[in-house]
C-alpha cells in the first residue's frame, strides 16, 4: 500500500460484504501525516480550495469530516481524472450546480477562474510555484487562510509571503519515512515585510526534526557560498 494510503483498515465500518466482497459502507479517506498535517489546519466552515489536489484525497477527506464547500482544482487533466476516480471511490458526487452537494472540480492555472475561498490549501509543490499561484490570487483578504506545504525552498516562499503582505500564523512538522516536510498556516494583513535569514529558513518551526533537516540543507548550500555557515551558525 502506498503511503497514500486509501484504507483504513482498522475502521470496522469498512468490513467487506461477504457475498459480493463490496464494501458496506464507503470506507474512510486516510491521509498520510503530511497531508493530515496540512487538512488539521482547515477550519470546516469555510470555503475550501485545494490547488494541485491531484488525486483530491484532502477534499475528499474534508468532506468527511463535514466541510461542504470544497474546490478541487488542477491545472491538468489526468490529476482531475484522479479526482472524479477519488470521489466515486468514496461515494462523493461532483457538484455542478449551487443546490447540489459534493465537491466542485476546476480545470485552472492556481486559483484562476476559481470562486472566492477562505482557506486555501497549497500543498506538494516547490516554493517558488506556490509563491507564483498566490501572487496571482485576484481576491486576497485578511479574513483568508493560507495552508502551504512546499517540497522545496521553504526559505525562498517565506520571504515571498512576507513580501506580498502575509505572514505565518503557525508551523508544524510532518515526517514520512526519511522525509521532513513544514506545513505553514499563513494570513494575510497586506503589511509588506523583510525577513532576516535565520527566519526564512527556519520561520516558526522549532521541531527538532525540521531543525535538523535545515542544518543539512544549510551545510550543503554553505560548500558553495559561506553566507549560509553563518546563517547556519545562527540555528538553535
Ligand atoms: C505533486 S502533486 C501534489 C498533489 C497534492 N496536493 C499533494 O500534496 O499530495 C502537484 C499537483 O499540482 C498540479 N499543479 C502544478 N501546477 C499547478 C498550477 N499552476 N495550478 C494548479 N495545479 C497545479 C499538478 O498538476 C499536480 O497534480
Amino acid at each position: 500500500m502506498s503511503d497514500l494510503a486509501l484504507q483504513d483498515q482498522e475502521n470496522p465500518q469498512n468490513s467487506k460484504d461477504s457475498q459480493n466482497d463490496l464494501p458496506k459502507t464507503p470506507q474512510k479517506v486516510h491521509l498520510d501525516r503530511r497531508l493530515k498535517a496540512a487538512a488539521g489546519f482547515v477550519r470546516l466552515d469555510k470555503r475550501i480550495a485545494d490547488v494541485g489536489t491531484d488525486h483530491a484525497f484532502i477534499p475528499c477527506f474534508l468532506f468527511q469530516q463535514g466541510a461542504r464547500a470544497l474546490f478541487a482544482c488542477d491545472i491538468l487533466e489526468g490529476p482531475l481524472s484522479a479526482a472524479r476516480a477519488t470521489m466515486e471511490l468514496y461515494g462523493i458526487p461532483e457538484k455542478k450546480g449551487d443546490s447540489e452537494e459534493g465537491i466542485s472540480l476546476f480545470l485552472c492555472d492556481g486559483l484562476d477562474g476559481v470562486p472566492q475561498a477562505d482557506d486555501v490549501i497549497i500543498a506538494g509543490m516547490g516554493g517558488e510555484m506556490i509563491a507564483d499561484i498566490i501572487s496571482r490570487c485576484k481576491y486576497i483578504n485578511e479574513d483568508m487562510h493560507f495552508i502551504l506545504q512546499p517540497m522545496t525552498r521553504d526559505w525562498f516562499l517565506r520571504r515571498e509571503l512576507y513580501k506580498m503582505g502575509l505572514y505565518i500564523e503557525q508551523e508544524k512538522t510532518a515526517v514520512v519515512g526519511s522525509k521532513v516536510y513544514t506545513i505553514m498556516l499563513c494570513c494575510y494583513d497586506g503589511i509588506k515585510r523583510e525577513i532576516d535569514d535565520k527566519f526564512a529558513f527556519v520561520g516558526k518551526n522549532t521541531d527538532k526534526e525540521y531543525l535538523g533537516k535545515v542544518r543539512s540543507t544549510l551545510e550543503k548550500m554553505s560548500r558553495g557560498d559561506k553566507k549560509y555557515a553563518d546563517i547556519l551558525a545562527q540555528l538553535p
